[in-house]
């Protein structure tokens, strides 16, 4: 299975911009790649943060171009969305049966689960009890392996101002999951807009760049106040295989020379050692 792992892409309508950046152009770009490069994609998933101030023109923007997607997608929500305006654009969204923007199904042989992390007038996430029982329950269905696909990382990242508003729950969230442990094979996650990896209880996870603003590696103290940067987007490109899970970062606009690495076996050591400047 071949999953494309897509990120905060915080919409705002054209001609906005968001931090001095164009969120739908760069949604545009992603997708030009996606399609030359990965059309053959099982999956599309974007881990919320869909829309930067979760109103409606933004969903629009995004259901104009959603539209026109070669690749199958699941959209879900973060802490910048609001299920109301999402659900008026797109009256398909996921829902739980209690109005959470969350669903699990099978596909290529795994119980895909799309966690809706959101909570209500916070940054932070949260996962109440009726999400949880509501996991436990999907869980319980059957016995496939399971991948997990959260907004907000159940992890400290070491990051003061984003650790804040991370996943406030997560212990309890790990009660419902512990018993699955054994058969989760990975966590896709958002939010930190920064690529990040590790395990969480020793299952591993990926947190990768959003489309438009990146939150730069800032590990001293720095208490709430965010800081933001211009750090080139990605998306990544997974592959689930039988006895491994591989994650690819794609930063997309990356425009620098490419060229072959061909050893001096071949082509002679002066070609590497007199290789022209750009
Ligand atoms: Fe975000």
């Amino acid at each position: 299975m071949k999953i494309v792992h897509v990120t905060d892409i915080h919409l705002v309508p054209q001609p906005a911009t968001l931090y001095g950046l164009d969120p739908c152009a760069r949604f545009d770009a992603a997708i030009v790649s996606i399609h030359a490069d990965h059309s053959d994609a099982d999956l599309m998933v974007i881990t919320g943060d869909l829309a930067h101030w979760g109103e409606v023109p933004a969903y629009q923007a995004l259901r104009q171009r959603i539209d026109l997607l070669k690749v199958p997608v699941v959209m879900m929500v973060g802490n910048h969305d609001d299920r109301a305006s999402l659900r008026t654009v797109f009256p398909e969204a996921m829902d739980d049966g209690n109005g959470f923007v969350q669903s699990s199904r099978i596909e290529g042989g795994h119980r895909l689960v799309f966690l809706d992390t959101k909570q209500e007038g916070s940054h932070a996430g949260a996962y109440c009890q009726t999400r949880l029982t509501w996991l436990a329950e999907e869980l319980a269905q059957s016995n496939e392996p399971i991948l997990m696909f959260m907004h907000h990382p159940p992890i400290l990242t070491g990051i003061s101002s984003m650790d804040a508003i991370t996943q406030q729950d997560a212990d309890a969230l790990w009660q419902v999951l512990q018993p699955h442990s054994h058969r989760i094979r990975h966590i896709f996650l958002g939010h930190v807009h920064r690529p990040i990896s590790g395990n969480w209880h020793g299952i591993s996870f990926s947190l990768i760049p959003g489309l438009n603003h990146q939150v730069p590696l800032e590990l001293s103290p720095h208490g709430e106040d965010i800081p933001g940067s211009h750090e080139p987007p990605a998306y990544s490109v997974v592959s689930i295989n039988a006895d491994s899970v591989v994650v690819h970062l794609n930063y997309f606009l990356e425009e620098s020379r490419r060229f072959p690495l061909d050893g001096y076996e071949i082509k002679g050591r002066d070609y590497a050692l007199g290789f022209p400047a750009e």
